[in-house]
């Protein structure tokens, strides 16, 4: 369903961004596992995304629902699909501490 309201939050933090770089993949489902693919995708925004931090460039990873109607748009091949935009930009915030669950809530250990 089109909603204007989202459409225009998206244009506004499009044009806000100093660059936005969509994350495309090129999948080979004859040869490797999606979630291969996507978890190696996955891999190189996190990469990305710690580059921006140690350049003190702000950046987030978005995946609003409009980019599974953007395949035309982006030219896409067959079995190319869109996971994403992410957002780069200048900023002057004061680093914010994140809201995090301790990782003892995340990891389970096991003895013999
Ligand atoms: C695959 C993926 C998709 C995301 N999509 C959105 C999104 O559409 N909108 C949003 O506000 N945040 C989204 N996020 C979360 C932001 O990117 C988040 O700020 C980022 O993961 C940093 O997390 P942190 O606050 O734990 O450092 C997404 C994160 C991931 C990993």
């Amino acid at each position: 369903m089109f909603l204007q309201k989202k459409h225009d939050s998206i244009t506004d933090k499009i044009d806000k961004a100093s660059c936005v770089i969509v994350l495309n993949a090129q999948l080979h489902p004859d040869k490797v596992p999606e979630w291969e693919e996507i978890a190696a995708l996955a891999c190189a925004v996190q990469n990305m995304a710690l580059t921006a931090e140690a350049l003190n460039v702000g950046a987030y990873w978005s995946s609003p629902d409009l980019i599974a109607g953007l395949s035309d748009f982006l030219e896409l091949s067959v079995n190319e699909k869109c996971f994403g935009l992410f957002y780069l930009g200048y900023h002057k915030e004061e680093p914010r501490s994140a809201t995090r669950t301790p990782t003892a809530t995340k990891v389970k250990w096991m003895e013999d």
